[in-house]
């Protein structure tokens, strides 16, 4: 085995209603005056940001709220989000959101020191020095963000989402609070659920799978298969909310200590030219990048039935079959054309697709340019 690397935020708080201890963490943490809260509208809508906010008001902390992130955020709305800080200084970056959100908030918090623009960023290791403190609450079962070293930009002139990959975009602190996610949308949390879980799939199959990773992608596909349908159906369920919200954030610390494959690398473009949701894009993709390299991938799929509570015979087939199952049950679209992708299209993305070697390299099975083609024209 290859000498592996784990990291992780600096400290994990967990458990329901744990948001509500935000402030008094932050009071341990001492010297901390000025706090911003990075959120999206509809965070605002839910009541949560105005409860971060008076609760810091509470102990005399003052904090600033930038509310309007976009999802799947762009190049210029994040440089448009940093100019709207004009400069001013915070002693914490708070993020409290889904993945966009925590995504954004990494990146301001690097950017707010003035030392590095976002194109200086942008790819693998390019950030310098560590940004302002973050402390990520996420709402969503879900990106993983929150243990991930990675933040995700859309690039639209590239046709593509890339990753800034970085040791500095590290959390210091994590709140992991299940009934932030009670109020998740149907559509929302399949795709989320579908993100998380395509994570904890591909860290378990990666080439860069080890027993670290294995751990966390395991215990991750155990959990997510257990709340997945129960979540989408009974948004109320608590225990289920519990479910993904952990797999989720096992799924991260999975990703980050493996990588996720080929699965992301074909979603990329169609999020970057044709802003099919990221998770909803991955969920579509997962049984095809999975069936291309069964042969590949079957002792690892077994393993992965186990998890799921599957049948040990033939596994890797009923890992397969379960998915399709999930993305009908969960009402994921399943044909490309549903957003503007026509066949003249699969050429250009399969191009695209190609430029992400960063996760092509971590699959186990190489794709060439006409196998990522015939994957995209399943979907047609
Ligand atoms: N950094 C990473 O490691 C990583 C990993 C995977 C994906 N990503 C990126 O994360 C982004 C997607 O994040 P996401 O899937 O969490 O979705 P998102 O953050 O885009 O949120 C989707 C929608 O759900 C809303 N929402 C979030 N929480 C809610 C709640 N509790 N109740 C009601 N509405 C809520 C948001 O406001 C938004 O409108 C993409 O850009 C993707 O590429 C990052
Ligand atoms: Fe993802």
């Amino acid at each position: 085995m290859k000498t592996v690397r784990f990291q992780t935020p600096g400290a994990i708080i967990a458990g329901n209603g744990c948001f509500s201890e935000v402030s008094k963490q932050i009071i341990e943490l001492g010297k901390i005056k000025s706090i911003l809260i990075v959120t999206s509208p509809s965070i605002v809508r839910q009541g949560f940001a105005t409860d971060l906010l008076n609760s810091m008001t509470k102990v005399g902390i003052a904090s600033k709220v930038i509310s309007g992130v976009m999802r799947e955020p762009t190049v210029q709305h994040i440089e448009e989000l940093h100019e709207q800080l004009d400069g001013q200084v915070f002693d914490v970056f708070i993020g409290l959101g889904g993945g966009s959100v925590l995504d954004v908030t990494k990146l301001l918090a690097v950017l707010s020191t003035g030392k590095q623009m976002l194109a200086d960023i942008i790819g693998i290791d390019r950030i310098t020095s560590r940004g302002v403190p973050t402390i990520l609450i996420p709402t969503t079962s879900g990106t993983g963000s929150e243990v991930t070293p990675n933040a995700i930009v859309t690039v639209p002139e590239e046709q593509l989402k890339i990753g800034v990959v970085s040791q500095h975009l590290y959390a210091a602190m994590v709140f992991v609070d299940p009934e932030l996610t009670l109020s998740l949308p149907p559509a929302i949390t399949a795709a989320t659920g579908m993100d998380a879980f395509t994570h904890a799939l591909e860290s378990f199959i990666s080439n860069k799978a080890n027993p670290i990773s294995d751990m966390f992608a395991l215990e991750s596909i155990r959990l997510l298969s257990k709340g997945m349908v129960e979540a989408y159906h009974n948004g109320q369920s608590l225990q289920a909310r519990e479910s993904m919200l952990y797999g989720s954030v096992y799924g991260g610390m999975a990703l980050a200590c493996s990588g996720t494959a080929a699965v992301h690398a074909l979603a990329y473009p169609l999020g970057g030219r044709f802003n099919v949701t990221h998770g909803v894009a991955n969920a579509m993709l997962l049984p095809h990048v999975m069936a291309f390299q069964l042969a590949a991938i079957a002792p690892r799929l077994d393993l992965a039935a186990n998890a799921m509570g599957l049948s040990d015979k033939d596994g890797a087939e009923q890992v397969l079959q379960c998915i399709i199952n999930w993305t009908a049950q969960l009402h994921i679209p399943q044909n490309l054309r549903d957003f503007g992708v026509t066949p003249d299209d699969i050429g250009e993305l399969a191009i695209r697709a190609s430029q992400v070697t960063r996760l092509l390299n971590n699959n186990p099975k190489a794709l060439s340019i006409t196998d990522m083609e015939s994957i995209y024209r399943k979907l047609l």
